[in-house]
């Protein structure tokens, strides 16, 4: 399986809202399969496929840090339809976004309905950990990244830095 190149800030192919599935088929299954190897090599707990530059509403995801457990989950078109409660998602990352974590302030319970690989509805009622997951991965489906929600003046130190690296690069 190749593994896919993940973009990263500043690309603007990352800001964008991403067009829903309308046709679960075999190239579908491909992508996710390759989305899959992607975030476990990389190594990661969830990719939006925006990430690797497919414009489609799919996510991946695996908060299992035990390589013997993992499994991963597929939601296609997902969407937030409740949240509930506040918490502070410590030390936040992204693959998309190298070299940085921050805390985020997220929703403590969601509930998101979509497809699953199948094209079966899925509806997932979290919190915690898988919680914060899917509110990363489907802020990624529009466009946003989690360094849009923190401070500006955090946000502002990250593009220095950034644009330091990228330019030593
Ligand atoms: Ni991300």
């Amino acid at each position: 399986m190749p593994l896919l190149e993940i973009l990263t800030y500043p690309d603007p192919f990352l800001k964008q809202t991403v067009k829903a599935v309308t046709t679960i088929d075999d190239k579908i299954q491909k992508i996710i399969e390759d989305m899959a190897d992607t975030m476990y090599d990389a190594p990661g707990v969830g990719l939006a496929a925006i990430q690797a530059g497919i414009n489609k509403r799919i996510i991946v995801f695996d908060p299992e840090a035990d390589p013997e457990k993992r499994g991963f989950q597929v939601f296609i078109n997902p969407e937030i339809v409740e949240s509930r409660g506040e918490m502070v998602s410590e030390k936040e990352g992204c693959l998309s976004v190298p070299d940085f974590r921050a805390n985020v302030k997220r929703s403590a319970f969601v509930r998101a309905e979509g497809l699953d690989r199948h094209g079966n509805p899925l509806k997932i009622e979290t919190d915690g950990l898988l919680s914060v997951i899917l509110q990363h991965e489907i802020d990624h489906l529009n466009g946003i990244l989690f360094i849009d929600r923190i401070s500006a003046l955090k946000r502002q130190l990250y593009k220095k830095k950034r644009k330091k690296a990228l330019k030593n690069a």
